[in-house]
């Protein structure tokens, strides 16, 4: 089955084309990212605005390289994300689904992520699952008894982790995204202060018992840390920070998918969304599941972690269901609880 799959729930423009829910046949991506750098994050009516600009070449793109007549199905994110931007997807995946004739598969952005696992490989995750998605504007843990079945068994109760990178490098003088640029700056410091350890600031929640996690008030700490210290913000000093910060939210991370593999003993644990780019976590997440849990698979996308459409394919192939138009709407507010 092959499906065109349209992603614009946030800052990204992006389609491709996917065999089986597996089989990358065609991608393209446009980000405005650029343009965010300037503000220092996203301001939806600009993202929204280039996204339409992009959307029809970025199409051309991946058609230019498959027949259309090859196509079985169209698959388009409905949310959650930003109104405007998902609504130029949303709006050119009917238009298209009405002039060839296809069946349209609304799909959950955050469905996306979970199944980002599954392209490229032979070898896929096995349920049940304990899932974990950490995004930009998402923290979830879910619990999958079989691809159909899921439910929600913690998360962040404020910002979500994607977002703590983002604000608290904006604090320290870091550009948007934050994620990447912490991780960078961590790394120069790490790769020279080899046996720190990193306690300054708070890790809220960890010891909660629950699969909660809230990230809000390490953003204050670095705040009140900067503030009150008058930290000079200049780059030895920002690297220090940021490797303290990057500690700081990863520990909350594995901890809790330490304690939800604990507890539900899944035989994969899969983690998708941008934050799992991050390469520190990566390390940790596989030295903590190789020794802890043996008998657990742990998967983390390499590619596809920050939003792209070949995921929403993937999530459409193995759980997504045609609807009529009338019924596929954009979803801001949709949780991964949800099906599309
Ligand atoms: O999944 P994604 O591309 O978009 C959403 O669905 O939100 O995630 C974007 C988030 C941003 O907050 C960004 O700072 C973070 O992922 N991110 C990272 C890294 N790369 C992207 N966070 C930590 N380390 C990274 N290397
Ligand atoms: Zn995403």
């Amino acid at each position: 089955m092959r499906i065109l799959a349209i992603e614009t729930s946030c800052d990204e423009t992006a389609a491709a084309i996917v065999d089986n829910g597996r089989v990358v046949v065609a991608q393209a991506l446009s980000s405005s990212e650029n343009l965010h750098k300037e503000t220092g994050g996203i301001i939806p009516e600009r993202a929204a605005r280039q996204q339409i600009k992009s959307i029809t070449y970025i199409l051309e793109k991946v058609l230019k390289e498959v027949k259309k007549d090859t196509l079985d199905a169209i698959a388009v994110t409905v949310g959650p994300g930003l109104i405007g931007s998902l609504l130029v997807g949303v709006e050119t995946a009917k238009a298209l689904s009405i002039v060839w004739g296809l069946p349209l598969i609304p799909v959950n952005h955050l469905h996306g992520h979970l199944f980002s696992s599954w392209i490229g490989t032979d070898s896929p995750p096995e349920f049940p699952l304990v899932g974990l998605v950490i995004s930009g504007g998402h923290t979830d843990l879910v619990y999958m008894k079989d691809k159909d079945t899921l439910k929600w068994i913690g998360g962040t109760r404020d910002d979500a982790a994607g977002e703590a990178f983002d604000k608290t490098a904006r604090i320290i003088g870091l550009p948007y995204p934050g994620g990447p640029a912490i991780a960078e700056a961590a790394k120069h410091f790490r790769d020279s202060h080899l046996d720190e350890k990193y306690n300054l600031f708070p890790r809220p929640m960890i010891s909660s018992g629950d699969l909660d996690m809230s990230f809000s008030g390490l953003k204050t700490a670095v705040l009140n840390y900067t503030k009150s210290n008058q930290v000079d913000l200049v780059s030895p000093e920002i690297n220090r920070l940021a490797a303290e910060i990057e500690t700081a939210i990863i520990d909350v991370i594995v901890t809790k998918l330490v304690a939800a593999a604990n507890q539900y003993k899944p035989l994969s644990v899969v983690v998708g969304g941008g934050v799992i780019a991050n390469n520190e976590l990566r390390r940790k997440l596989d030295d903590t599941f190789t020794k802890s849990f043996p008998n657990i698979k742990l998967f983390m996308p390499g590619i596809y972690n920050t939003d792209n459409a070949v995921m929403i394919a993937a999530a459409a192939f193995y759980t997504g269901r045609p609807k009529t138009l009338t019924n596929i709407t954009a979803l801001p507010e949709l949780s991964i609880e949800k099906t599309a």
